[in-house]
């Protein structure tokens, strides 16, 4: 079938403002957006430039706005859009080109919040146990492939750079409540500084735009709790 995408193409070097080119394809109905994409690419105009990787859903390089929501370009299928599909950059960050965007502010949030175990004494017979129950306790926030389509639906981080962002925080809940983790009370103190989790106004738009269906705004709801009544 033929589909038009209508997609938002901007280059600094060249454009005063972005603009939007339309090309149309044919693609069939079960193929993906990123299928499209490529054959924009490939047969039509090389210069159009965007993320990609695994084309799986893994490593969310390629989350961008289709028709007015955040998705994973190679997850969504043709056929559950319609035939013409408007795809633009995520907002809220500064565009390099057509659909990438700067994700350098991004990562030095996810950095602050340390995403990594903290756990300074020996591990006991070679590893460090947990039951599965405790294993359960962060199981959904483990889940998370750093695609931003959180952040950037979020209006809070449209308006307040200083926020660290729905992505940030879910990678903190992730250690905060992990058993073997050390390092909990010193997230949760960054976590409740001015760009941590009281910025949030529990608006769901994070956790509806999650292409991992990870229940994000109740991450940043537990982190809540845990600095309101468990810890500092
Ligand atoms: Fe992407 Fe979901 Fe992780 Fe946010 S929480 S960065 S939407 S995978
Ligand atoms: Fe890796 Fe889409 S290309 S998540």
């Amino acid at each position: 079938m033929d589909v038009t995408l209508r997609i938002k193409r901007y280059n600094p070097e060249t454009d005063v403002k972005p603009k939007f080119a339309e090309y149309t394809v044919d693609v069939e109905p079960t193929d993906r957006v990123l299928d499209a994409l490529n054959e924009v690419k490939w047969h039509h105009d090389g210069t159009l430039t965007y993320r990609r990787s695994c084309a799986h859903g893994v490593c969310g390089s390629d989350a961008m706005r289709i028709n007015g929501r955040n998705r994973l370009a190679c997850k969504i299928l043709m056929k559950e859009l319609g035939k013409k599909i408007t795809i633009e950059p995520l907002i809220g960050f500064t565009i390099v080109k057509d659909l990438v965007v700067d994700m350098d502010q991004f990562f030095a949030n996810y950095k602050a919040v340390k995403p990594y175990l903290i756990a300074d004494d020996a591990p006991g017979a070679g590893e460090r146990r947990q039951s599965p129950a405790e294993r359960e306790r962060y199981d959904d926030t483990t889940k998370c492939i750093l695609c931003a389509a959180c952040t950037t639906a979020c209006p809070i981080t449209w308006t307040n750079e200083r926020f660290v962002g729905p992505a940030a925080i879910v990678n903190a809940h992730r250690f905060i409540f992990d058993s073997r983790d050390q390092g909990a009370d010193e997230r949760l103190r960054i976590l409740n500084g001015g760009s941590g989790v009281w910025r949030c106004r529990t608006v769901f738009n994070c956790t509806d735009a999650c292409p991992r269906g990870i229940e994000v705004t109740k991450a940043i709801e537990e982190v809540k709790r845990a600095l309101l009544y468990e810890r500092l």
